[in-house]
């Protein structure tokens, strides 16, 4: 028995770019000796495990990937994917496609360094998502991150949550910078957890009426692009108090971190 429902299947190449790139920076995956990815609910194509896996192999070679699904057609379908980019001369070794859920029923036990379980949630109910969490990360490996999050039809928007074995660490927004007029268009997009929780009293609406504010204030440096006024926001953030991760390298890609417990639920 797979553990989970059957939900809506879709995706688009390139969607998860955003947070590839964040999980290229796991130091888990340098380090480990057995670099098992899996993604949890590819959806209706093998496009963005392999995205995923070519990506990853840029820093880790070695790395190979298992994608799960708990729709057998589409575990059928993404198999006939796989033949088909193998014809056409993508490398495909080290990538295959199973039946399963968020008990991620890894053959012979390893234990994953990344789980990527993106737009797989948000189709749940808010009290699904411990029980799920739970599931996945009683099979990561203990220097692993599940990274569990939502974005928008192309990925111009996206928000996830880190998990180590520990529990949620972090809150990541990534957003495509130009155009932006408010930061706070994420909230729409925000992963199971958190969606709900955008209303006055929680601490994710206050961090989203910060980062807008920060956003209108800083508005002048649009003459210098909108990446230097985002990094100036971030800097505002920080230095009001929240917990920011990271530096300018990732703020520059349109990216703010910041520790899980500034924007937990309240019970
Ligand atoms: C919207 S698609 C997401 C596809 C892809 N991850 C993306 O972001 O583009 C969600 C997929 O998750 C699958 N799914 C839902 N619950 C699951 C579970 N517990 N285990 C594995 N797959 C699941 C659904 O069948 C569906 O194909």
């Amino acid at each position: 028995m797979a553990e989970g429902v059957i939900t809506r299947g879709t995706t688009h190449p390139n969607r998860l770019r955003r947070v590839d790139r964040w999980v290229l920076t796991w130091p888990g995956l340098r380090s480990t000796e057995n670099p098992l990815v899996v993604d949890v609910g590819f959806g209706a194509s093998a496009i963005t495990p392999v995205e995923l896996i070519e990506r990853i192999r840029t820093v880790r070679p070695d790395s190979r990937l298992i994608g799960f699904e708990i729709d057998p057609d589409r575990v059928a379908r993404a198999r006939h994917d796989l033949r088909a980019l193998a014809a056409q001369g993508r490398d495909t070794t080290g990538i295959r496609f199973d039946f399963g859920g968020f008990e991620i029923p890894v053959a012979g036990g390893a234990r994953p360094v990344i789980i990527r379980a993106f737009n797989v949630l948000r189709q749940y109910d808010e009290s699904e998502v411990a029980p799920a969490w739970r599931l996945m990360l009683d099979r990561l490996a203990p220097d692993g991150v599940l990274v569990e999050g939502t974005c928008d039809e192309i990925g111009r928007v996206a928000t996830w949550i880190a998990l180590t074995r520990q529990g949620p660490q972090s809150l990541t927004v990534s957003l495509r910078l130009r155009e932006l007029e408010l930061p706070s268009i994420a909230a729409e997009r925000l992963p199971k957890a958190l969606i709900h929780r955008n209303v006055s009293g929680e601490r994710v609406h206050e961090f989203f009426l910060d980062l807008d504010r920060w956003w209108r204030t800083h508005a002048g440096l649009s003459t210098f692009g909108a990446v230097q006024r985002w990094v100036a926001t971030v800097e505002s953030m920080r230095d009001a108090g929240w917990p920011v991760h990271a530096g300018r390298t990732r703020w520059r890609l349109g990216e703010i971190t910041v520790d899980w417990a500034s924007v937990t639920p309240r019970e």
